[in-house]
């Protein structure tokens, strides 16, 4: 039971991606994304899963705004799906699916539930993979142009945006390593992937606040980065992975600039964007999963380090360990790192998987995620008592859903889906979170 305290007016919240959980893959003129294209090959996706139902959220999203009414939180982070708006990424609107999400945000809005809008959690439309995807600059442009569409459309109702989700991910598991659409195995050569993502990030705050919504944000995926020993070469290898995973989606958005370690990787033309994509901020937004360990590489590697499984936590069924100090650690890392640089941060996602099955009378016990999500907000609020400026926290995820390569096998949900019924079942931690959030009212 966590006894961690929160300030007055400290957001609540839970966060969902359009891909994971909306399905109706086929319908409402939604095109193809990279990743329907990826989960068609075979190998890619554990038991070779889609996304094509997921959980139904396309039919059951009333179901779904009940469901977060009743667990209380304040803001619901959720994503547009770009396919579904824009079925080529270009151009041509798509009405039904502007409908959709008319539909949804209006019934988030009278269930008193305020929408925090990703405007992209990596389902790129596929022409504009076809065309380059991240390592083409005009991506960039066919971003800003959709942000403005839905800066325009949803700004009446939407306060709270965030360009892009987690781009190190994009990066580095979707063009650097393949495990994520769009299979790419780039590895560093990758990193034009990460600039056009930012220079996206910096051209879509351009467009929304011109669209008049209130706060921008990030949602970067980040965590400590530890040396696996005490050797010179492991902490080299480790501040290279540091610059890799954490500085180089920090770094230009923050300060404007990039480690330098890195720039031999950037587009020639880097430095005439870093105005754009350093424009200033109304909060940060941290997704805190796990620190990292590196060591120094073998001889032969293309890498500056290797990295080596973190030992000595229990782990979530998704072999990610345990360890709530890392979010602690991480928080005042950034804090002095960052210094003035730094806005207000949300931690936009945290959460964990776990082997979540209902009992014969339809109760689903979830001890393991009620103990991870007390010692992450215990973390949370060191952390704030140490000086962070945190504002809010999301809880990944209302549903359980799409796991990306991993299928649906890890369940994330503080509610339980039965994916043959759509049932949603509230697991323990629902109702813990629920009581959580009431206490702090
Ligand atoms: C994050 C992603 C989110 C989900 C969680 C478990 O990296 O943003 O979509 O997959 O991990």
């Amino acid at each position: 039971m966590s006894t961690a305290q929160f300030p007055a007016g400290f957001r609540w919240g839970v966060a969902t991606s359009a891909f994971q959980i909306e399905g109706g893959a086929h319908e409402g003129g939604r095109g193809q994304s990279i990743w329907d294209t990826f989960a068609a090959i075979p190998g890619a996706i554990a038991h070779g899963e889609h996304a094509d139902v997921a959980a139904d959220h396309y039919h059951h999203y009333r179901t779904d705004v009940a469901l977060l009414q009743r667990l209380g939180v304040d803001s619901y982070r959720m994503s547009f799906a770009w396919p579904r708006i824009q079925p080529t990424g270009a151009g041509t609107v798509n009405s039904a699916g502007l409908d959709f999400y008319d539909r949804l945000i209006d019934e988030l809005c009278s269930a008193g539930i305020s929408p925090v809008g990703t405007l992209y959690h990596w389902d790129l439309p596929q022409s504009l993979e076809d065309k380059g995807g991240w390592l083409a600059r005009d991506t960039a442009h066919r971003f800003a142009e959709y942000a403005q569409l839905l800066g325009e459309r949803f700004s009446d109702r939407i306060d709270t945006w965030i360009p892009i989700n987690e781009p190190m991910v994009t990066s580095v598991y979707g063009y650097g390593i393949g495990e994520y659409a769009p299979g790419r195995m780039l590895l560093l050569d990758a990193l034009p992937t990460a600039h056009y993502q930012h220079l996206a990030h910096g051209l879509a705050v351009r467009a929304l606040r011109a669209a008049g919504v209130d706060a921008v944000g990030t949602a970067n995926n980040h965590g400590p980065v530890w040396p696996a020993g005490e050797t010179t070469a492991d902490h080299a290898a480790a501040g290279s992975l540091d610059a890799l995973i954490n500085r180089l989606f920090a770094d230009p958005v923050l300060l404007g600039s990039y480690p330098t370690e890195l720039l031999r990787y950037l587009p020639a033309e880097y430095e005439a964007d870093l105005d754009t994509i350093a424009a200033p901020l109304d909060f940060y937004g941290v997704n805190y999963y796990e620190p990292q360990l590196a060591a120094a590489p073998a001889e032969d590697s293309p890498l500056p380090f290797e990295l080596r499984p973190v030992e000595g936590y229990a782990m979530t069924s998704n072999d990610s360990p345990i360890v709530p100090e890392g979010l602690h650690e991480l928080l005042l890392e950034m804090h002095h790192r960052y210094g003035a640089a730094l806005p207000p941060i949300q931690i936009t996602e945290n959460g964990c998987s776990f082997a979540d099955e209902p009992d014969a009378d339809g109760t689903v016990h979830d001890p393991e995620r009620i103990d991870f999500l007390s010692r992450h907000l215990t973390a949370l609020a060191d952390a704030m008592r140490d000086g962070v400026d945190v504002r809010g926290y999301f809880v990944w995820s209302l549903l359980d859903n799409f796991e990306w390569s991993h299928g649906y096998e890890p369940r994330f949900g503080l509610a339980h889906v039965e994916y043959e019924t759509q049932r949603r079942r509230p697991k323990d931690s629902f109702f813990w979170y629920r009581d959580r959030i009431a206490e702090h009212r």
